[in-house]
């Protein structure tokens, strides 16, 4: 079954209510910046490569509707729009990028009418569609590399075809070593609170034949010691310029873990995820979320005493050095991390 997470059909953008899987595939279809803006915050679209592409369609969505008439309305219009979008979630480097793409674009074009600005910003986002696509599938080829015949891989949260369009960055690495030929068994974190390992990166491994066993997040551990593992690949939501990288909240344990254990523990993540002005990860702001997620499940059943104090962040960051390789759309780096991302990736993420 082919699976496209996001695209723009009938001046819709049509996405995979993620908040429905694993019981079922349901899609929306959305045509106002305000339903994006629910749909991003509520984690209906998520990871950092669709946001991005979410963030450069919901400027659009923001402005089609504008008014053309006068170039210094329609520009406080634009500016409205992409801060409004911007707004909806703080950590992934790429929603930003997505909407600092589009605006380029319209800066670039400011002498044009209103009305061919909006079309260019549309061309523009769907271009960011597209690169993912292209983004995906180098970082798959690049970190295949990394991956041997037999190897038991552990991952956390979903860095896969739900995070991106069509392909996934973790999970890409992992479907090209399938498509090489090699035998890989996958292990999936559960990743409480929102379950997205158990949830998506389970339900889209098996739907493409990959050996998939989901562990509780605690147990990572235990995996290692015995050793039923032996690599872990993680996606990223923003790399700073020194490396550190801000993933999915239990991404730094496993880095921790995996270095204890002597295990290799990569990161895979496109270029656009990079942010060469975050000198370090304390240049990162860390999501926090609501109290629902943690004390009840999946928001339907109460598992903590009423009113209990809760601490929701939704991300952590990995310091540098136990990260083992990132894997790029343009290539591996490795230790100096400075040196070798400032020689990779250009300031602007591109
Ligand atoms: O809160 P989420 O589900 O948006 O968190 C997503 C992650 O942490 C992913 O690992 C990350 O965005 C990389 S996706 C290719």
């Amino acid at each position: 079954m082919k699976i496209i997470t996001l695209e723009w059909k009938n001046n819709k953008i049509k996405l995979i209510d993620q908040t429905k899987l694993p019981h079922k595939l349901e899609y929306l279809y959305i045509d106002k910046a305000k339903d994006l803006w629910q749909a991003i915050k509520l984690l209906k679209v998520r990871g950092a490569p669709a946001l991005g592409a979410a963030g450069a369609l919901g400027v659009y969505l923001g402005i089609k509707d504008a008014e053309t008439g006068s170039g210094v309305i329609f520009a406080r219009e634009l500016d409205k729009a992409s801060r409004y979008i911007a707004s909806s979630r703080p950590t992934a480097r790429n929603l930003f990028w997505g909407i600092e793409r589009v605006r380029q674009v319209a800066k670039d074009n400011k002498d044009n009418s209103p009305a061919t600005i909006k079309k260019l910003i549309l061309e523009e986002a769907l271009r960011v569609i597209a690169s993912d696509m292209d983004s995906c599938r180098k970082i798959g080829q690049y970190g295949s590399d990394l991956i041997k015949d037999n190897d038991a891989v552990l991952t956390i949260c979903n860095a896969g075809i739900l995070a991106t369009i069509d392909y996934g960055t973790a999970l890409g690495v992992l479907y090209r070593a399938k498509a090489e030929g090699k035998r890989i068994k996958v292990f999936a974190c559960e990743t409480r609170p929102l379950l997205q390992g158990s949830r998506l990166t389970a339900w889209e491994l098996k739907n493409k034949g990959i050996d998939v066993t989901v562990i509780c997040d605690n147990m990572a551990a235990t995996l290692m010691q015995q050793g039923k593992v032996n690599k872990v690949i993680a996606g990223a939501d923003r790399i700073a310029a020194n490396g550190d990288t801000a993933n999915k909240i239990g991404t730094y344990s496993l880095a921790v873990l995996s270095n204890y254990h002597k295990i290799p523990f990569y990161i895979a993540a496109p270029a656009s995820t990079f942010d060469l002005r975050a000198a370090s990860g304390r240049g990162i702001r860390i999501e926090e979320r609501g109290r629902r997620e943690i004390s009840e499940l999946l928001f339907r059943k109460e598992i903590a005493p009423i009113g209990v104090k809760v601490f929701n962040p939704a991300f952590d960051v990995t310091p540098n050095n136990l990260i083992s390789a990132i894997v790029t759309d343009k290539g591996i780096i490795r230790q100096p991390y400075t040196k070798n991302i400032k020689r990779l990736i250009n300031r602007r993420g591109e």
